[in-house]
């Protein structure tokens, strides 16, 4: 009888901590795919109609395209459109109609703000939307990883 209790006792230990542990339904932490980035745009021809506050959506670049946001004259923040919940899904945010600067996962409905660095503001995504590097020589916007 001992022997058996010694044996089931062993097995809990075992076993258990993998029945317990919760499925992964969200994204714990990985990173979209890297893909290199190196463009530079000229601020008074390329990025001449994006005003303060606005945005730019730049196709066929990153991971499913990139977008610019202005936040000031000589000020541009960039990031990858893919919603950060499920990378692998490889879903792209869309521009909520509605909302100026914010994006939405067409999926999940994850929300995020350009505003706010591109942080998830509702929805299930806890990682905002990944930012490439933006610096400004000249008038040329240089964005890159
Ligand atoms: S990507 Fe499939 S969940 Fe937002």
């Amino acid at each position: 009888m001992r022997k058996f209790l010694l044996i089931i006792s062993v097995l809990i230990i075992l076993i258990l901590p993998g029945l317990v542990t919760p499925s992964c339904d969200t994204n714990q932490g990985q990173i979209i795919p890297y893909v290199q980035v190196d463009l530079y745009l000229l601020l008074y021809a390329d990025l001449a109609d994006v005003g303060i506050g606005g945005t730019k959506l730049i196709p066929g670049e990153g991971v499913n395209g990139i977008v610019l946001y202005r936040e000031s004259d000589l000020l541009f923040y960039a990031y990858d459109l893919t919603c950060t919940l499920w990378p692998e899904h490889d879903e792209a945010v869309v521009e909520d109609p509605a909302f100026f600067g914010v994006f939405e996962c067409p999926d999940c409905g994850s929300t995020y703000l350009l505003m706010n660095g591109g942080e998830p503001n509702s929805g299930p995504a806890r990682y905002p939307l990944v930012e490439y590097h933006t610096s400004i020589q000249g008038d040329v916007l240089h964005v890159y990883n």
